[in-house]
């Protein structure tokens, strides 16, 4: 698919159809992942996917306040958790650099997953302590984000995203571009 489109389509699906996703299009989705760039090239991150629908329960039960991406984690086929493991990263100005890696990854993700067809939702409210016992992730990894995989049953509506001009300068801060 051309790559504006897919940037152009892309929305967060919170409702899936409960079909498989062939082999080909995982392997697609993660390759995009492990493209992605990081700090010193460390790659600090790891991906757990879970196809277990009795997981896959227990993942959407530790969705904090009300989270409207539930029923998704539920209803789709995969759940994808990136996690990642801070001391592999760095910190620069006070900036978590593990974090803007594996969203960076994620974000890969996302988009080679909207060029296969399927949806996601970016959910990153949840029991972190409780994922990481049911899914046996080590100490010293922390759980960034995570997303369901699936054949969209919804076409959400387009949210709203600001001008261009609201959000980017031209040389210096507060010239508009146009
Ligand atoms: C860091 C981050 C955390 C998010 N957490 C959640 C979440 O916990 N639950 C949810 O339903 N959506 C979550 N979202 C999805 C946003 O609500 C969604 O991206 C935003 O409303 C814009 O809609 P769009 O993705 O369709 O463009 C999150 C998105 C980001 C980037």
């Amino acid at each position: 698919m051309d790559f504006n489109q897919v940037l152009q389509d892309r929305r967060s699906v919170k409702n899936f159809k409960s079909q498989e996703i062939p082999q080909d299009k995982i392997d697609s989705i993660l390759n995009a992942a492990r493209l992605a760039p990081s700090w010193g090239n460390k790659q600090c991150w790891k991906f757990v996917l879970v196809k277990n629908y009795e997981t896959r329960k227990n993942i959407s039960n530790a969705l904090l306040n009300e989270n409207s991406a539930r029923m998704g984690v539920e209803q789709a086929p995969l759940t994808v958790i990136v996690c990642a493991e801070p001391e592999k990263s760095s910190e620069v100005n006070n900036q978590q650099y593990y974090l803007v890696d594996s969203a960076i990854a994620m974000d890969h993700l996302i988009l080679a997953a909207q060029n296969e067809g399927l949806g996601t939702c970016w959910v990153g409210q949840f029991d972190e302590r409780r994922i990481k016992e049911m899914l046996h992730i080590p100490e010293e990894y922390r759980v960034v984000a995570l997303t369901p995989v699936g054949i969209p049953n919804e076409t959400p509506d387009t949210e709203a995203k600001r001008d261009i001009n609201e959000i980017a300068y031209s040389d210096s801060w507060g010239n508009y571009l146009h």
